[in-house]
């Protein structure tokens, strides 16, 4: 009998490029998931001849619905970069960065297929990791199921990416919008209202690996360097960063955590005017202070912004393509106001992670 974890993607409503100074983001997990069934590899009984890569206890072996090939690799995982086809590299930071922390590790052989669009920016990456630790059993709070999968992010692909994505996948909860702390990881789910849809609009497909993403969490230390941490900061001590570039880093991080409170504090209100000024805001801070926007997600903004029932529109995620995400009323016409062949999907907040095994 085989047991299923699942995951799913996010998308971020405001607050982003502050995870990894310890801010505040303001993520919910979307209703597309990451599934992997699977069987735990049967334990070798002494005297027993060698098994194939496909079932001994101490290897993995796994395909996909989505890719060609079959990931394989023993445990433990010595290069997790080096690991082909690519996808397999997440599946085998997992088991590297489990190990690291000497959490038990226990090999599986299975399959992976995935709702979440791959490099959309909606974390298929980190659907991907969480499905993989709970696969591997891993048996944490759901703040070290982050962590360990953040740090397999970081052996897989070297992109230094804050902890949002994974724990937005670990901890989600069905209706609501998370409120995390990334400092504290405290994760405080906030009711969406039901009068209002949330929608993505995937401008382009792209991945962060290669991308500017390393160069701005360099200058966000370089800012704390200077005036100590970034979510600590108000803007009278980003201005008086001397570097321009820097300054202007630090003043949309130290701006966009006073974003996510107000925007948390508008939905609990019901104010979905003022959670759409603030998304507008939002955007316009990332595009020219942190520079993350493309002209082609600027376009679509200002372009999904007219449509009769939209409060706000922003990019969502690590930027430099990917999507834009919508808040708008229930019957806003947003599936129709975009051009054809452009993936739009409207996603509803979900519960995190869980594993199914066959006696549960
Ligand atoms: C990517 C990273 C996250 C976060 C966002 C930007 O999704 O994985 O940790 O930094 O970009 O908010």
């Amino acid at each position: 009998m085989s047991s299923v974890a699942r995951a799913p993607g996010r998308v971020n409503l405001i607050g982003d490029h502050t995870d990894y100074t310890g801010g505040l983001v303001f993520p919910m997990a979307i209703d597309r998931d990451t599934t992997i069934v699977f069987e735990q590899s049967p334990k070798n009984s002494p005297g027993e001849p060698a098994r194939s890569a496909s079932t001994r206890a101490d290897a993995v072996s796994l395909t996909s619905e989505n890719f060609e090939g079959t990931v394989q690799f023993d445990l433990p995982v010595t290069d997790a970069a080096a690991v082909r086809p690519t996808w397999g590299r997440y599946v085998a930071g997992v088991a590297a960065a489990m190990t690291e922390r000497s959490l038990p590790v226990r090999g599986f052989h299975g399959r992976v297929a995935t709702e979440v669009p791959i490099g959309g920016g909606l974390s298929s990456s980190a659907a991907l990791e969480v499905a993989a630790a709970l696969a591997f059993g891993i048996d944490t709070d759901v703040a070290t199921l982050a962590a360990v999968c953040r740090r397999a992010e970081h052996l897989a692909t070297s992109v230094p990416c804050g902890i949002m994505d994974q724990l937005t996948s670990a901890a989600g909860v069905k209706d609501h919008a998370l409120l995390i702390d990334c400092h504290t990881l405290d994760v405080t789910p906030v009711r969406i209202p039901e009068s209002l849809a949330v929608w993505v609009v995937e401008i382009s497909s792209r991945t962060l690996d290669g991308s500017e993403y390393p160069a701005r969490v360099a200058q966000c230390a370089a800012a704390e360097r200077e005036i100590g941490p970034l979510r600590l900061a108000g803007l009278e001590s980003a201005d008086r960063i001397a570097d321009r570039t820097i300054r202007s880093r630090a003043r949309h991080v130290v701006s966009e955590n006073e974003r996510v409170r107000d925007f948390a504090a508008a939905l609990v209100a019901g104010d979905a005017r003022e959670a759409g000024r603030l998304m507008y805001a939002s955007h316009r801070s990332l595009s020219r202070d942190f520079e993350t926007s493309t002209k082609q997600m600027d376009e679509a903004v200002d372009g999904l912004s007219r449509v009769p029932g939209v409060h706000g529109v922003r990019m969502t995620g690590g930027g430099f393509g990917g999507c834009v995400v919508v808040l708008a009323e229930d019957d806003a016409p947003i599936g129709t106001a975009v051009s054809a062949g452009t993936l739009v999907m409207r996603v509803r907040a979900a519960d995190g992670a869980s594993l199914a095994t066959p006696l549960s």
